[in-house]
């Protein structure tokens, strides 16, 4: 089907529903305050500090094993110190996508669903370190920003979007495939739209609109492709929730993987087999991480 038919199904769906996810109007105040060449750390602290959600997980994070700090963090100020300005960043929109979600109750679990988006952008962050493209943590919440239009489905049509992952469960059926012949659309249009209702900057709508197609990106296909093959790892990594055991794939016919060398070329030589061990090691990690975030907090 026609991207131009999806898009339009898909704004039909949203269109449909009344309690689409809106983003915490802190974030994008800290995200604009990041954008000023003079920013204070007590003014992004202070920020910060008059959402107590977005602090009490600012301090979680900091402490789990994704960041291996020395000894415990117990304040938004230090955290900020330790992290920079650049994870700053990083993390105000990772906690404003928990806050976004939080609260409802949809067809998969959300910490999977977490699992899973961190998995992608920890590993997204891993590929552009080895492929040394410019902007890792754009790469990183490139990653964890990427399925927000599996939330939607998740939410808003639990019904057919149930029907959709029994139909896959450990079957050779593509999610998106089966999503276009339930919904007319897929994850991928439903989040572009979200994405761009939220101001989200063009690259991040365009990973959130070709993942699954990264040949046809045409702003920035390197992210694109970058997060599509650590959406790949994640899902024969047991970081997948597409119910996808059966999924394996050959890295040299991925079009993502054609791209990258093109970015890239010493990626050539990259061990393949040796990365998804290191990658292997992460898991672990990432699990750890979603627990932590998610203890002892109403989601
Ligand atoms: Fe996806
Ligand atoms: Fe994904």
């Amino acid at each position: 089907m026609e991207k131009a038919h999806k898009l339009q199904k898909a704004s039909q769906l949203i269109a449909g529903t009344t309690d689409l996810p809106t983003i915490p109007i802190i974030a994008t105040k800290v995200l604009e305050l990041l954008e000023k060449p003079d920013v204070e750390l007590d003014e992004v602290a202070d920020l910060i500090l008059t959402d107590q959600v977005m602090a009490a997980r600012v301090i979680k994070i900091v402490n789990s094993p994704l960041y291996r700090t020395a000894q415990e963090i117990s304040s938004v100020k230090r955290a900020l110190v330790f992290l920079g300005f650049r994870h700053i960043r990083e993390l105000a929109l990772t906690c404003s996508f928990l806050e976004a979600f939080q609260g409802k109750d949809g067809v998969f679990d959300i910490r999977t669903f977490w699992e899973h988006s961190f998995g992608v952008g920890v590993v997204s962050k891993l590929i552009a370190q080895r492929a040394r493209y410019h902007d890792v943590e754009k790469a990183y919440l490139a990653g964890i920003t990427h399925d927000i239009g599996e939330v939607f489905f998740s939410y808003n049509m639990q019904h057919d979007f149930q029907k959709v992952l029994d139909e896959i469960k450990g079957r050779p059926h593509k999610l998106v495939e089966t999503e276009e012949r339930y919904f007319g659309t897929t994850h991928c249009e439903v989040g572009e739209l979200i994405a761009q209702s939220w101001n989200f900057p063009p690259q991040y709508q365009e990973v959130i609109a070709h993942h699954h197609a990264p040949e046809n990106a045409t702003l920035e296909p390197t992210l694109v492709a970058i997060v599509n093959l650590a959406d790949l790892f994640c899902s024969v990594r047991q970081l997948g929730y597409e119910g996808s055991e059966w999924v394996s794939f050959n890295l040299a016919e991925e079009g993502a993987w054609g791209i990258l060398k093109n970015f890239a070329p010493h990626m050539r030589n990259l061990d393949v087999e040796r990365f998804c061990y290191e990658l292997d090691d992460k898991v672990s990690d990432i699990r750890e991480l979603v627990k932590s975030v998610f203890e002892g907090m109403e989601v």
